[in-house]
């Protein structure tokens, strides 16, 4: 029987799964207003889910409010797809959102790549995955890791990755905020606490990737880092009570993700998550490493 998510005749479902950075060092400003990265992304098995189906013209919904017109990626990843293919985008694009919004777990770069690789596959495309990514790195930093996957050392943009292999798996409690937290305001607020610093090196997390290639939790909570934690902070100082509450319930680490302002627990184990969880209102149980986009 189709699962409530599968593909059906004329449509085609990818789902994709959020992302928490393990480890984030940032670099200075450069001249092209981005920061040069030196991150371990972890992909986590709370998914968006994608659905293209053929349809006069380009238009998108959603299960969530979200912008529904060319300032999504969705729409971005659609175009770019059918300009490769020297097609007209028309689709119609569902969003089945899971991953919270605006909240540093990178859910608009999962539902870009779900969106290619949908496109790709609808049209009879199969693109290979090399040119998939080369379009991915032209959405958005974070789009690259969501076809991706699993676990993996990004360096650039956090555009250039190198897969991690982590024989384990993790648990977490996730905690989502009601209000998301702009990535560009807390890049800024990072320029304007350190405006100077050195250029990361893959050699700034290797305590992340050692702890997750001998899948410990215990290193690995010693280990987790993120450079934007302190500016995200600073625009959201509640989050340091949120921080110290979900350690107190038993976590062995605690970070924000990303640039926020979700915060994400580290446990031993799944029960151990699942009963901390208990604890903390609105948050949800997930393990990593969980697949890269992916057709159902
Ligand atoms: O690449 P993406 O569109 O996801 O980036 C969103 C914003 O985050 C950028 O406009 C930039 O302000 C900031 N960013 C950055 N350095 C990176 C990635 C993102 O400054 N490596």
């Amino acid at each position: 029987m189709p699962s409530a998510h599968s593909s059906s005749p004329g449509a085609v479902t990818v789902r994709a799964p959020a992302k928490i950075n393990l480890g984030l060092r940032v670099g200075p400003r450069q001249a092209d207003g981005f920061h040069p990265l030196a991150s371990v992304f972890h992909a986590i098995d709370r998914y968006d889910y994608i659905t293209v189906s053929s349809a006069a013209s380009l238009s998108i919904s959603a299960t969530t409010e979200l912008p529904l017109g060319p300032s999504n990626l969705v729409w971005q990843a659609a175009v770019a797809v059918a300009q490769e293919a020297g097609l007209a985008p028309a689709v119609h694009i569902r969003i089945d959102k899971q991953i919270p919004v605006a909240g540093g777990m990178a859910g608009g770069s999962a539902d870009a790549a779900a969106t290619l690789l949908a496109c790709s596959r609808l049209w009879g495309l199969d693109l290979p995955i090399a040119r998939l990514r080369e379009l991915a790195a032209g959405l958005g930093s974070d789009v690259p890791f969501a076809l991706h996957g699993g676990t993996a050392l990004g360096l650039g943009r956090g555009d250039q990755l190198t897969g991690v292999a982590c024989p384990g798996r993790f648990a977490w409690v996730v905690m989502p905020a009601d209000q998301g937290l702009s990535t560009p305001r807390v890049y800024a607020e990072l320029d304007r606490r350190r405006p100077v610093g050195p250029v990361p090196t893959a050699a700034a997390v290797d305590a992340v990737v050692e702890a997750v290639s001998r899948a410990d939790p215990v290193a690995l909570a010693d280990a987790l880092c993120n450079d934007l934690q302190e500016p995200a902070l600073s625009l959201r100082p509640e989050l340091a009570s949120l921080l110290a509450t979900g350690r107190r319930a038993g976590a062995l680490g605690a970070l924000i993700s990303g640039s926020g302002p979700t915060c994400v627990f580290l446990h031993r184990s799944v029960e151990h998550a699942a009963e901390a969880a208990r604890l903390l209102p609105g948050s949800f149980v997930a393990e990593g490493p969980a697949d890269g986009a992916t057709v159902l």
